[in-house]
């Protein structure tokens, strides 16, 4: 059975993805801190007929992160597609003229570090596999600055350009690294299938090869 890793999963994308990847018969890893609001959306998805485990971590604590997905791999099988999603705290959205050196390191932590440690979890098996996805989601910072989002103006870039590397470096090895940028929340984005539509887009990532990055919407209609 296919394996999503989930990494940064709650209620809103997180859960939307399992479902979509779920229906296409992968079992779901999911990853995010607290581990009993993980053991409620895993039991939810299980009553729907998915197959759901929750693991949690810290993608700030590099340490935490490998040892989920190592479980997961271990309980589930090798992680098919890696999704890496997790919702940057407020801290990271303050103005630029607050910004000191220790919030821009951990928002690199929390978004370029947390990649690049769940990418060296996972990318061994998928290259001995031949095959496999990597998944980034993104605010619109990650394409243009935004002096009131400091700290993911700062970091979603540094992401964004491992994963525009990778996406090149692994083209021929039949394992694709996309980038989703959501410019804006997806409630007032008003799109005509809601959240499941944006899974949708995110299992299209998943199944055909295409560019590096991918715009919901034009950036200029979004809010962040
Ligand atoms: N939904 C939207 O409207 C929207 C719009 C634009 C962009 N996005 C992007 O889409 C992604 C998903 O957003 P969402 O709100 O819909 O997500 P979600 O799947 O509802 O939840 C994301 C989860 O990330 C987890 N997380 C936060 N900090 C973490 C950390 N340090 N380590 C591990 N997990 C952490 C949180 O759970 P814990 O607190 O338990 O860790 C949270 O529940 C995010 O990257 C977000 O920036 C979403």
């Amino acid at each position: 059975m296919p394996v999503i890793a989930i990494i940064g999963a709650g209620p809103g994308l997180g859960a939307a993805v399992a479902r979509r990847f779920g229906r296409e018969g992968f079992s779901i890893a999911l990853i995010a801190r607290n581990q009993s609001k993980l053991d409620a959306l895993a039991a939810d998805l299980t009553a729907a007929g998915f197959t759901a485990s929750a693991y949690a971590a810290d993608v700030r604590i590099p340490a935490t992160l490998e040892a989920a997905l190592a479980r997961a791999a271990a309980e589930l099988g090798p992680i098919t597609a890696l999704q890496y999603s997790p919702l940057p705290s407020r801290d990271y959205l303050k103005p630029v003229l607050e910004m000191t050196p220790e919030l821009a390191l951990e928002a690199l932590q929390f978004s370029a570090l947390g990649l690049i440690h769940a990418v060296r979890a996972v990318l061994p098996a998928m290259r001995q596999a031949g095959s496999g996805s990597i998944i980034m989601i993104n605010g619109g910072t990650s394409v243009k600055a935004r002096a009131d989002f400091a700290g993911t103006s700062v970091a979603f870039p540094a992401e964004s350009a491992y994963g525009e590397m990778l996406h090149d470096a692994l083209d021929t090895e039949g394992i694709r690294v996309n980038q989703l940028v959501i410019p804006g929340g997806i409630p007032q984005l008003q799109l005509a299938n809601g959240i499941d539509g944006v899974a949708d887009r995110i299992w299209d990532l998943h199944a055909v090869a295409g560019p590096f990055r991918t715009m919901l919407i034009p950036l200029e209609d979004g809010r962040e």
